[in-house]
């Protein structure tokens, strides 16, 4: 049987790194190439191959893929809802020719699987609020949604037109702390402990009640794996699927950091974000998810709170 090599695009981002390294402990550090439009991020250095690579160019992409005998790419390059807001045109651009010159090449050179994430953002304000389920109304109002929507059933059209084994998980906000977040609406979730931490107080940019799917990112990273090494007949979700662990509002995470940093405070200054997270389900149903391929989460609010403040005091 051939050896899985894999392509990682977007491997400096905050899922990228970690995601990188876990795929490198599973593969060996050599069957994972690690690439970026920036620079390598510290925590990959010596612990792989890097490759400066830009997305947009499908030709040096393609050079890559068959240079390198790649058989699985992990496509994580994008604009996330905040930064998309400020440049629609480069968010769209990016995030759909991205994927469709992956797509490509995955078709042309058969590859064995590809990844690509979506996000919460496909919903909308007419989406329930409350356990959004998988198939239901879709309409969102940011660019980062509707590219991740339109991405989802490019997605599903090359599985079912050309056999292209693509998968995708439709993340809610994650939560992490070895790389920074890169510029999205749940970012506030990560900025509030840094802060906390340092400064003892924070300004939050969502309002208290706000409440958002969460995740904290070794879940995330499991499921991604569980998700990419299920046979290919438990995945009967081509689009992307609905993936759940906790949800909260600011008021309750600045609640739980207090039980470890007493005299931490928090104020509320609500911007254009917030415009952003009200049209976003407070929960997901992801039952399919959790049937089809047995997804469940490990983090609730405490034990990732915990975790996040023990290892960002070190
Ligand atoms: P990030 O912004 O931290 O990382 C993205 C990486 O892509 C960056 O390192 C950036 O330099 C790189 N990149 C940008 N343009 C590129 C190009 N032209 N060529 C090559 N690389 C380029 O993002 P992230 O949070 O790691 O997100 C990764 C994926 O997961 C994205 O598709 C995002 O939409 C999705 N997602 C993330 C979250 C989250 O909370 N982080 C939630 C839902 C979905
Ligand atoms: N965390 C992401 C964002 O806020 C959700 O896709 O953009």
């Amino acid at each position: 049987m051939q050896k899985e090599k894999i392509l990682v695009i977007g491997a400096s981002g905050q899922i990228g790194v970690e995601l990188t390294l876990a795929l490198r402990k599973i593969y060996g550090n050599y069957n994972v190439i690690a690439s970026d439009l920036r620079e390598e991020n510290d925590l990959l250095k010596g612990t792989g191959p890097y490759v400066p690579l830009d997305i947009m160019n499908k030709e040096m992409l393609h050079v890559q893929v068959i240079r390198q005998n790649i058989t699985q790419i992990y496509l994580l390059a994008a604009i996330l809802s905040a930064t998309g807001e400020k440049n629609p045109n480069l968010a769209w651009n990016l995030n759909m020719q991205g994927l469709l010159n992956v797509l490509d090449i995955a078709k042309e050179e058969h590859l064995h699987k590809v990844y690509w994430p979506s996000s919460i953002a496909v919903f909308g304000p007419t989406s329930p609020k409350i356990n959004c389920p998988q198939q239901t109304i879709i309409e969102p109002t940011t660019v980062y949604g509707i590219s991740k929507y339109a991405g989802e059933f490019w997605c599903n059209y090359y599985h079912h037109r050309y056999g292209v084994d693509v998968r995708s998980l439709r993340y809610p906000g994650l939560i992490s702390y070895k790389s920074a977040p890169g510029g999205g609406t749940t970012d506030y979730a990560i900025e509030i402990f840094q802060e906390a931490i340092e400064e003892k107080k924070y300004e939050c940019f969502l309002a208290k009640d706000t409440y958002l799917p969460m995740m904290y990112m070794p879940d995330a990273i499991r499921g991604t794996i569980e998700l990419m090494e299920s046979p290919a007949d438990k995945i009967s979700i081509r689009t992307s699927y609905n993936i759940s662990s906790m949800s909260f509002s600011p008021e309750q995470l600045a609640s739980e950091i207090k039980n470890f940093i007493p005299d931490f405070s928090i104020t509320y200054k609500p911007d254009y974000r917030q415009t952003i997270a009200t049209t976003w389900p407070q929960s997901i149903d992801d039952s399919i998810a959790r049937n089809d391929w047995n997804w469940k989460p490990e983090y609730d609010l405490k034990k990732m709170t915990k975790d996040m403040i023990e290892n960002l005091s070190k």
